[in-house]
C-alpha cells in the first residue's frame, strides 16, 4: 500500500495542534465505545457503519475520514468505517451479511475534527469465540502495546517494529508486511511509515511532537495476504484477506511522542485498559515483593 502524502518531512506538532489531536483521538475512541454493545450475533456490518456515521456527523460534528477516501490507484472508499471479519486482514467494506457467533471483527474508525485526524481500531469477539480466536485477539492487543511502550525521544522506529514482531512470532503468529502504521495529523496518512517488524536501533529517531499510529495486523497462520476474490465477485478495490484464509487480528492507537515517553491519544471511557506490562513500574504493587 502506498498512501498519499508520503515523501514529506515528518510533522512535529505544536501545543495547540496536540490539543486538537487529543480531541480527535478521543472522539475516534468514543465511536468504538458506542459500538461495543451493538456488536452481537445478527447485526450487519452495514448497520454498524450506519450507527457510527450518524453519531460522527450528527452528535460529534466530526467527519468520517474514510468516506470517499481515494488514495492513488484506489476507488473512493464507500463507508464511514472499516469492518474486517475473520480472515479479512484490513479495509473490509461494511455489507449486509450478519455477524455470527464466534466471528472476530476489527472495526477501524478515523474521524476528522476541526481538520485533525484521530485514527483507531479495536477487535470485537461476536458472542463466545473459540479459544484460538480469543488468543489471537489478545496477543495482537499486547503486541500493539509492546510497540507503544517503546515510544520515547531517542528511540527509533525499528525498536517499535522489532518489539511487535518478536512478541507476535513468539506466540506462533505472523506479522503482515504490506500495511503499516503512519503519521497522522492534518492528513490521514503522513510520514513516517511505522513498520510492525524490523531491527532495533534502525530507522527514524523519535522526537517529541511526532504523532503516528501503531496498528499491527497479526495472522494466526502465514503472513501472506491477497486481494479478496472470494465467491468470484469482482474485486471491490479494498478488502484484503489472508492468503491461507487463517484468522487475522488488528488493533490501532494514535500515539504522541512526549518529552518523557508517549501519550496515547485515542482514549475514552470505554478504552480497553493497557496490559500490566504497560502500567507497572518498579515500586508499584504489581511488581513489589513482599517483605
Ligand atoms: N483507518 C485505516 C488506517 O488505519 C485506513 C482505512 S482507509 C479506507 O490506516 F479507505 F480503507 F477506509
Ligand atoms: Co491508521
Ligand atoms: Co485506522
Amino acid at each position: 500500500m502506498r498512501w498519499d502524502n508520503l515523501g514529506m518531512p515528518i510533522a512535529i506538532k505544536s501545543g495547540a495542534e496536540i490539543d486538537a489531536m487529543r480531541l480527535a483521538g478521543r472522539l475516534a475512541s468514543e465511536v468504538l465505545d458506542l459500538l461495543t454493545p451493538v456488536i452481537a450475533p445478527g447485526v450487519t456490518t452495514r448497520e454498524i457503519d450506519r450507527i457510527a456515521h450518524e453519531h460522527m456527523v450528527n452528535v460529534q460534528k466530526s467527519v468520517p475520514a474514510t468516506l470517499g477516501y481515494a488514495p492513488p490507484g484506489y476507488p473512493a472508499y464507500p463507508a464511514s468505517l472499516c469492518t474486517s471479519v475473520n480472515e479479512v486482514v484490513c479495509h473490509g467494506i461494511p455489507d449486509d451479511r450478519p455477524l455470527k457467533n464466534g466471528d472476530i471483527v476489527n472495526v477501524d474508525v478515523t474521524v476528522i475534527k476541526d481538520g485533525w485526524h484521530g485514527d483507531n481500531s479495536r477487535m470485537y469477539i461476536v458472542g463466545e469465540g473459540s479459544i484460538a480466536a480469543r488468543r489471537l485477539v489478545q496477543v495482537t492487543f499486547e503486541a500493539m502495546w509492546k510497540g507503544i511502550v517503546k515510544v520515547r525521544p531517542g528511540a527509533r522506529l525499528g525498536d517499535i517494529g522489532h518489539a511487535i514482531q518478536t512478541y507476535a512470532e513468539a506466540a506462533g503468529f505472523s506479522v503482515v508486511r504490506e500495511f503499516c502504521g503512519h503519521g497522522v495529523g492534518a492528513r490521514f496518512h503522513e510520514e513516517p511509515q511505522v513498520l510492525h517488524y524490523g531491527r532495533p536501533g534502525t530507522l527514524e529517531e523519535l522526537v517529541p511532537g511526532m504523532i503516528f499510529t501503531i496498528e499491527p495486523m497479526i495472522n494466526a497462520g502465514r503472513r501472506d495476504i491477497k486481494e479478496d476474490r472470494r465467491g468470484n465477485r469482482p474485486y471491490d478495490g479494498w478488502t484484503i484477506v489472508t492468503r491461507d484464509r487463517s484468522l487475522s487480528a488488528q488493533w490501532e492507537h494514535s500515539v504522541l511522542v512526549t518529552d518523557g515517553g508517549y501519550e496515547v491519544l485515542t482514549v475514552s471511557a470505554g478504552s480497553p485498559p493497557p496490559p500490566v506490562f504497560a502500567t507497572a513500574g518498579f515500586g508499584t504493587p504489581a511488581l513489589a515483593l513482599s517483605a
